[in-house]
């Protein structure tokens, strides 16, 4: 299966359609925020009977209540993997994953639900003096990533630099999935905490995200080939 989760960070059914037809094979496919307000919904459904996986990256957080219900009817769409905040704490990851059961339709495969630990785009600095943590960001991350654990999560999105960490912490079969991934000698854009795809291979990396080196390559799937290449 590709380790890799190509981001689609696009604000039309277009640009996206466009850009898979480059790929003569399925591929795993990040929806996020940007994509979902523009087309709503029915985009993952169109994306997933293309025979796409989907990660749908909308980062839930909110009240407990609130976040099953959300979870119960993002369940019906199909994505193989759903996020949630694990900054709303161990009462909402829970509701979280009991939404997404209460969702799946009967026979179908429930999606697996991981927690975002600290942003890749946020720094020590930031995390320290605006959000008011004190401390590495690591150990922030790791204690994170035991609260997902603890409330039945498969796994956390976090920076390559904490992989092996939380790996130590929750076990080897607790997904690490990773962006902020840069080829080497790539524009970092807006990440903090980068690295490249041999570098989260060798830190035990279960998947990784990339979005703007495929999408803005001149050639995506051969960059993707590549990408998949240092990970395999
Ligand atoms: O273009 P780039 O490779 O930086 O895209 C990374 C993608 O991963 C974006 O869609 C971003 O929203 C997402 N993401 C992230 N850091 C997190 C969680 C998600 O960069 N901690």
């Amino acid at each position: 299966m590709s380790r890799t989760i190509i981001a689609l960070d696009f604000s039309t059914r277009e640009e996206v359609l466009d850009f898979l037809k480059k790929f003569d094979e399925p591929v795993y496919v990040k929806v996020g925020m940007e994509l979902t307000y523009a087309c709503g919904t029915g985009i993952i459904q169109e994306i997933k009977a293309m025979g796409h996986k989907i990660f749908l990256d909308l980062k839930l957080h909110d009240i407990p209540n609130t976040v099953r219900g959300g979870m119960k009817n993002l369940a019906r769409l199909g994505a193989d993997i759903v996020n949630c905040h694990c900054a709303g704490g161990i009462e909402m990851m829970k509701a979280a994953k009991q939404g997404i059961l209460e969702g799946t339709p009967e026979g179908a495969e429930p999606a697996k639900v991981i927690g975002v630990t600290i942003l890749t785009s946020t720094s020590r600095e930031a995390m320290n003096n605006e959000l008011g943590i004190p401390g590495e960001v690591i150990d922030t991350v790791v204690r994170y990533a035991k609260n997902a654990k603890e409330a039945g999560l498969d796994g956390v999105v976090c920076s390559v630099h904490e992989a092996e960490a939380i790996h130590a912490a929750c076990g080897k079969d607790f997904l690490t999935v990773t962006p902020g991934i840069r080829l080497a000698g790539g524009d970092v854009h807006d990440q903090k905490r980068v690295a490249t795809p041999a570098y989260a291979k060798e830190q035990g990396c279960d998947m990784i995200v990339v979005g703007r080196s495929i999408t803005k390559s001149s050639d995506p799937a051969e960059t993707y080939r590549q990408i998949e290449k240092e990970m395999a």
